[in-house]
């Protein structure tokens, strides 16, 4: 294989479009990205796709820019090849399929999961760590085993995130909603030291080794349409939902006799969380770890550094294999790199 020089990421699973850089090491350079907001309801996934193309050289321009690099410095381009919204997945996809062949760079389409935990291994220096992926999409807990990342318990339903947005978007905050959830329950928490439960318990998400949100989601806003303040739900929606995710996190510790637990997904941004991974994490001599807030949003760079890892054992995708796949699973992806 050629030499590697600047391996450039591309991620367009939802609602992000993001270009990242890792350079002939795997070092990451911060990604630039932009966000669909829609006005009202959800993100359509064809609506994502359209800005997605519309913003692609605009960004594209500004990371080369910001790097003072030019298109003939990379060499290599990886690109989220699934899970996600297929509109989404088919932009990024056929941004990278041009790029490639422009540049005759070598392809590599990874595996968006796994991009998370791979930037939060590089960026923590952790080494075999149980991973809790909570984002909008997915909440997994993870962790190597044999060869793969198997996914040890996950949601039975909706991803945490979403949960989080579609229970802001019904009090009308835009999205993304977990942000507003966590300033509010912050603000509450902090008027009321002495907060209890009582009022506001919430069905518990644990079943076995998953997790699941919706029947959560309608509690919270039957405690909303009761009279309960919004701050005091969001504290209790975040205690609760967290602690479920936290308890298996902790199951799958003591199961894998592993030490590290790993943080990744956009909702690992929120400072509860982080808290009660390391209270956690802390009571069992195992350490807890999360990446700075930029890789744990979706973002290019984790895709440039998972296709850089892949690319330097020897992985490449030739264009007839270059499909998305929206379904793409964690454990389906074979790890070849140490
Ligand atoms: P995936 O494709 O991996 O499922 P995603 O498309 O959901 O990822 P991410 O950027 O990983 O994208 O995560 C976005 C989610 O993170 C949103 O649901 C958002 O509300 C949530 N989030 C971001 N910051 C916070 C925070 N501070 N507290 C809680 N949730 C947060
Ligand atoms: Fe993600």
């Amino acid at each position: 294989m050629a030499d590697i020089g600047w391996t450039l990421g591309i991620e367009s699973t939802a609602h992000t479009l993001s270009f990242g850089l890792v350079d002939s090491n795997g070092i990451p350079f911060p990604s630039v990205s932009d966000t669909v907001s829609p006005d009202q309801g959800g993100i359509h996934p064809r609506q994502a796709a359209d800005h997605h193309k519309d913003v692609a050289p605009i960004l594209l321009d500004r990371l080369f820019e910001k790097n003072e690099l030019k298109p003939k410095d990379i060499t290599n381009v990886a690109y989220s090849q699934g899970p996600g919204l297929g509109p989404c997945l088919r932009i990024g996809a056929a941004i990278a399929r041009g790029l490639s062949t422009k540049l005759n760079a070598p392809l590599i389409g990874v595996n968006h999961c796994v991009a998370h935990i791979e930037i939060g291994r590089q960026q923590c220096g952790c080494d075999d760590p149980v991973l809790l992926y909570v984002s909008g999409g997915n909440t997994q807990v993870i962790a190597r085993l044999e060869g793969r990342y198997r996914v040890l318990g996950e949601t039975l339903d909706i991803g945490i995130g979403n949960m989080l947005d579609k229970f802001a978007r019904a009090q009308g905050i835009p999205f993304p909603g977990g942000p507003v959830i966590e300033k509010k329950a912050a603000e509450w928490l902090a008027e009321n030291p002495d907060a209890s439960m009582d009022g506001l318990e919430l069905p518990y998400a644990v079943r076995g080794m998953d997790l699941a949100f919706s029947g959560v989601l309608t509690a919270a806003q039957r405690l909303i349409d009761n009279g309960k303040s919004l701050g005091a739900v969001c504290w209790s929606l975040q205690e609760h939902v967290f602690a479920a995710c936290v308890e298996v996190a902790e199951r799958a510790l003591s199961h894998t006799g592993k030490t590290e637990l790993l943080l990744g997904g956009g909702v690992a941004c929120n400072n509860r969380l982080r808290d009660m991974c390391e209270i956690m994490a802390e009571e069992r001599d195992s350490e807890s770890f999360a990446p700075p807030r930029m890789y744990c949003i979706d973002n290019g760079t984790m895709i440039a550094r998972l296709g850089w890892l892949e690319q330097k054992s020897g992985r490449n995708t030739a264009l007839d294999e270059s499909a998305i796949d929206q379904y793409l699973r964690t454990d389906q992806t074979p790890i070849i790199w140490s």
